[in-house]
């Protein structure tokens, strides 16, 4: 069923998560056992589907602003049988609000905007939760952004570039970078006072 979904959104050029970037989600999320997530690009509900599939006490926010995407989003949902566990948000991310607390953040949607989002739902992590951010090598470009001739996609390597410097550096946060797998994982955690 999932695999039939992946090879439509693919045939389709519905961008999903890579599978080594899945199989790393996967993991995290049994090894720290979330059970509250919130998913920034939910697509057509490949990964929030994945996710779910884990477990029967996962419950996911997911959030979509193309309309065409969030309707087929809802129909590979429920062709899952996963909507009491899922619940696709039709907004923009920057207008959603919550006062939810969740385990996990998985952002993957506007790559310029990962520092945005960061700030607007970093209190909505729990204390102990983890933020995990996809496509930070994108294409391996960001080891090059210079070379680039597109001056758009130039743009938006660099913010990418940027976004990881500024995490790099902030001293409220501890991260992983894993750029080999996937399209470049990076997992970002509150560092303990003292450490
Ligand atoms: C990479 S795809 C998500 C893939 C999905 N997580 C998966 O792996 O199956 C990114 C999605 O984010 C959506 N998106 C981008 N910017 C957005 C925004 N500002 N608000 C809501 N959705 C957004 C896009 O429409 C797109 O469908």
């Amino acid at each position: 069923m999932t695999d039939e979904l992946k090879n439509k959104a693919l045939e389709k050029g519905v961008p999903i998560i890579k599978d080594e970037g899945l199989a790393f989600l996967l993991n995290y999320i049994r090894e720290h056992e979330c059970k509250t997530i919130l998913e920034l690009g939910t697509a057509v509900g490949y990964s929030a589907i994945q996710m779910a599939s884990l477990a029967k006490d996962i419950f996911i926010d997911t959030i979509e602003k193309n309309e065409e995407m969030y309707k087929q989003a809802l129909v590979n949902i429920k062709n899952a049988g996963l909507e009491k566990q899922i619940e696709v948000h039709f907004l923009p991310i920057e207008e959603f609000e919550t006062d939810k607390k969740y385990d996990l953040i998985f952002v993957d949607a506007a790559k310029a905007q990962y520092g945005r989002y960061l700030e607007k739902f970093l209190d909505n992590l729990k204390d102990e939760g983890a933020m995990i951010f996809d496509n930070m090598v994108f294409h391996g470009l960001v080891y090059e952004p210079e070379n680039i001739a597109s001056r758009s996609l130039r743009s938006l390597v660099k913010k990418i570039v940027k976004f990881r410097e500024m995490v790099h550096n902030d001293k409220r946060f501890d991260i992983m970078e894993f750029d080999n797998i996937g399209d470049g994982i990076l997992v970002l955690t509150r560092r303990k006072s003292g450490s």
